[in-house]
């Protein structure tokens, strides 16, 4: 395995994503992750990620000197280069030498790291604030740019490696390359890591983990990383594992009924739902705030999921569809980011009802969570669907959620994602949805007037939905879009798209 020291630099996600493309495993822990814990992993190489630090900050970021004297090749990205030149005894420049953006890499000598590597001059991304003005005698440089004359360097006996350019970024057409060889090449490591291997590895687990009498307990949201868990758990442990499906009375259009068609029909999954409709419906009459219509929800959720816990004779375990990246985002050395929304997940649930987590995708990224579940047989309807909050249509309806209102906006938003996918834009979109406004325009319809609601729809490009781009979708679209909606929806007069991305929108209207 390939370990990843985050200085917290906004790419470190980046550079285990590209090193997971090489088919090679990788994890991202901390700068000061502790030595023996480093040791124990026996990594076959270690990448030191860039970082917002300067080195003359009197606390910078910093390694134990052993991590560099372990044996295996290190490479320094950027931050991480001053790193390992620091340790090495080198000087470097203050933040004058600011560079941001493209730039020409010159490689200058050989070397294992640009092997395969067509050309001498590579276009490459830079963005840093302090640059390595000389460097010790164990280093040698093997490629400079007009701005850095140390863009590459390598010590002589080969083991340590640092580079001033990203090469996780797509703007450095060769960084995929670069890391590759880095990994293979210069690690040894071999590039037979597949999410598949992964899952037979990780059902041992769950089964040596989960007892013959014990049980797992598990929410379903109809997303796509509870459904691949439940798939792998299930695989493990069979009918012990004990899936819970909660109908808030808030779902898109038919997605109870997928969901049972899919576990219980499909794959054989046994699916308790449990219809709370009535209950949240009930708790969120009059309400406006989206805060408070979140928490709400969140509590009645986690009452709801307890009851039919309790029904069920209780378990040890709950199984959670946590990814990788929310476990990075709670181990990076970063604070957290400013929040925005609360978002709801049973995050409350293991301390309240004392159950120990299982949780089988942790190590793995989005991407790789899809081609998991296509390989435990899901169907392309639960592995490429498209994200929806856990709080559902109640943020989807701005102003008071009651079941007339719901009705209304199941109708609209099922004609979205029917259109959306005879167009073939499932994949294009991060997401296309309807929202429904607080307010009613006056309209024609025949020879009479009409008062009704307005439907806004939403569809978004995005990566992974920490920003995004609004959709420019055929004009066409849009006008069969709104004459179906105002057509088949009755109550609606008026369809508005929404033409604004995030920032400095967020994506759900709450
Ligand atoms: P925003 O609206 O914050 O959404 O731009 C970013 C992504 O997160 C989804 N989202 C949620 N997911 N619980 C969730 O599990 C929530 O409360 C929630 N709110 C937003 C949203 O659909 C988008 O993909």
């Amino acid at each position: 395995m390939i370990l990843i020291l985050d200085f917290g630099s906004q790419y470190t996600q980046l550079i285990a994503r590209r090193v997971r493309e090489a088919r090679v495993y990788c994890e991202i822990h901390p700068f000061n992750f502790p030595l023996d814990k480093i040791r124990a992993m026996r990594p076959n190489g270690i990448i030191l990620s860039g970082g917002p630090a300067s080195l003359y900050e009197a606390e910078a970021p910093d390694i134990n000197d052993e991590v560099l004297r372990l044996g295996c090749p290190v490479l320094g990205i950027c931050y991480g280069m001053y790193v390992i030149a620091q340790h090495l005894g080198a000087h470097s420049a203050g933040a004058q030498a600011r560079e941001y953006g493209a730039a020409t890499l010159v490689i200058d000598a050989e070397d294992a790291l640009f092997e395969g590597i067509e050309g001498r001059e590579q276009r490459v991304w830079m963005s840093h604030g302090d640059r390595v003005e000389s460097i010790p005698a164990v280093l040698m440089p093997i490629a400079h740019s007009d701005n850095s004359p140390f863009a590459a360097v390598r010590s002589a006996d080969g083991r340590l490696r640092g580079i001033q350019f990203h090469p996780e970024v797509a703007h450095t057409p060769c960084g995929a390359e670069v890391l590759r060889n880095f990994v293979i090449g210069i690690c040894g490591e071999r590039g037979d890591w597949t999410p598949g291997a992964f899952a037979a590895s990780k059902m041992a687990e769950v089964s040596a983990r989960v007892g013959a009498n014990d049980r797992v307990l598990m929410a379903l949201s109809g997303g796509v990383d509870s459904s691949v868990a439940a798939a792998l758990i299930h695989r493990a442990i069979g009918d012990r594992l004990r899936c819970v499906f909660v109908d808030t009375g808030l779902l898109r259009w038919g997605e109870r009924e997928r969901m049972e068609t899919e576990f219980a029909g499909r794959l054989g999954i046994p699916l308790d739902v449990v219809d709370a409709s009535e209950l949240f419906i009930e708790r969120l009459a009059g309400v406006i705030d989206p805060e408070r219509k979140r928490r709400i929800i969140g509590s009645t959720f986690v009452e709801v999921f307890e009851r039919e816990a309790n029904a069920i004779g209780g378990a040890r375990f709950l199984g959670q569809g946590t990814l990788y990246p929310d476990v990075i985002e709670s181990v990076s050395f970063k604070g957290p980011s400013a929040m925005i929304k609360s978002h709801h997940n049973v995050g409350g649930l293991p301390e309240r009802m004392k159950m120990e987590l299982v949780e089988p995708l942790r190590e793995l990224f989005k991407d790789e969570v899809r081609a998991l579940g296509r390989e435990l047989g899901l169907g392309a309807d639960v592995v490429d669907r498209e994200p929806f909050p856990g709080p559902g249509l109640a943020v989807r309806i701005v102003g008071e959620v009651t079941r007339e209102r719901l009705e209304l906006l199941r109708r609209a938003d099922k004609i979205v994602m029917e259109e959306i996918a005879a167009a073939g834009l499932g994949a294009r979109l991060w997401q296309a949805f309807a929202v429904l406004l607080p307010i009613k325009t006056v309209g024609v319809m025949g020879d009479g007037r009409s008062y009704e609601s307005v439907v806004a729809i939403r569809a978004v490009e995005s990566s992974d939905g920490m920003t995004g781009d609004w959709a420019q979708l055929d004009a066409r679209l849009l006008a069969r879009l709104s004459s179906r909606i105002t057509n088949e929806a009755r109550g609606v007069n008026r369809v508005v798209y929404d033409i604004t991305s995030k920032p400095p929108a967020t994506i759900e209207w709450e």
